[in-house]
């Protein structure tokens, strides 16, 4: 039987990619988003999908009948957003998302794919961090996250399989691209400066995954055995995709032509450091083969940069930098002191 799956948040950088990837493979796919970067397009076209056009802090019983599972994408998706408001990342990070998972459950939607991250793992001091790692979320970001997949997990029976898919860095190019995520923030700078500038000393490591290879790992989740997946997290990757910050803008670097790099080690600079195992991963969907690496991603990005023009305002402007675009929405009077868009 066709799966049919709700897919919150698919106008956004992931949702792009993960909306026509699905339906590809035989999904019956419906959007829900309320759609703040949606005009926020660069090269490419955006999907048309069946979709829900509302708030996900707006949503009724209603909305999630007759779905087999939910993946769900929609939050405020980084650390920077969770310091403009720290309400606006919990009402809809957290206590959005556990309403929707009631109504989920109440519903007989049976698998909720938790898009989680692994910046819960903080600044670890362990050579490793795997699932049984305790977390330590430092930002409001991150401790939504946690928060979520703990409301969650305790949800978890009665037909009701959440899981929690704790992802990397994503990088690799969407039509609505985001230049926030390091490997693309270090593509933009060299193809628009011909510098890459690194703040801290480079050190840190970071799981990091390729958006293709992002959205294919989602159907593991969606046909697996049940009590593969249920209640379970997983970091979503490969062990030889954790890098080194520096590391990755060296393969920069080597990609773009004359691009030049400046290590900055500021005192201040995000040093938040953790390097993951994806061993049940590779134990669950051992037949999963990851195609993309940071070498043919940079390579990729870099030549679909170019074919598109990229530069200039589209690296200076606000559309792709996601706390830049809602600060843009808020002071244009288009969204509420809510994040709720003014009819
Ligand atoms: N991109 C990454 O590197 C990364 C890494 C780890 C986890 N994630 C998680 O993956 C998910 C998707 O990330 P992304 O990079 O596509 O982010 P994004 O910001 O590009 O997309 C998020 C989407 O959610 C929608 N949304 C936000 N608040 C909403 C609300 N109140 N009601 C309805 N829709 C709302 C936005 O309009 C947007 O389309 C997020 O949950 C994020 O935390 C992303």
């Amino acid at each position: 039987m066709t799966k049919r799956v709700l897919l919150t948040g698919h106008d956004g950088y992931i949702g792009t990619v993960m909306a026509p990837f699905l339906m590809d493979r035989g999904y019956r796919v419906t959007g829900l988003d309320t759609g703040y970067f949606r005009d926020t397009l660069l090269g490419g076209q955006a999907p048309e999908i069946p979709e829900i056009r509302k708030d996900i802090r707006d949503l009724t019983p209603r909305d999630v009948e007759g779905f087999d599972a939910i993946i769900h994408l929609a939050a405020l998706s980084n650390d920077p957003l969770g310091d403009l408001d720290r309400d606006w990342t919990r009402h809809i990070n957290l206590d959005a998302t556990v309403r929707l998972a009631g109504y989920a459950k109440q519903a007989g939607v049976s698998r909720f794919l938790l898009a989680s991250s692994c910046i819960m793992y903080g600044m670890s001091e362990t050579a490793e961090v795997d699932e049984t790692t305790p977390l330590a979320p430092l930002t409001e970001y991150a401790r939504s996250k946690a928060k979520c997949e703990e409301a969650l997990s305790e949800m978890a029976g009665d037909g009701f399989s959440p899981v929690f898919i704790r992802n990397g860095t994503v990088y690799g190019y969407s039509p609505r691209m985001r230049l926030d995520t390091v490997m693309n923030d270090l593509t933009a700078q060299a193809i628009s400066t011909g510098k890459i500038v690194i703040y801290s000393d480079g050190t840190p490591w970071r799981p990091v995954i390729h958006i293709n290879d992002l959205v294919r790992t989602f159907p593991n989740y969606l046909e697996a055995p049940i009590d593969v997946i249920h209640n379970q997290a997983f970091n979503n990757g490969s062990d030889d995709l954790n890098y080194r910050i520096i590391e990755l803008a060296e393969i920069v670097s080597k990609t773009v032509p004359g691009a030049t790099l400046e290590i900055q080690s500021r005192a201040d600079a995000d040093q938040r450091t953790y390097k993951a195992s994806f061993a049940k991963f590779a134990r669950a969907f051992p037949d999963f083969a990851f195609q993309w690496n940071p070498e043919n991603g940079a390579a990729d990005l870099y030549e679909t940069f170019k074919k598109l023009g990229f530069g200039g305002e589209d690296f200076d402007g606000d559309q792709f930098i996601r706390l830049h675009w809602l600060k843009h929405l808020l002071a244009s009077g288009r969204l509420d002191e809510t994040l709720r868009w003014k009819s």
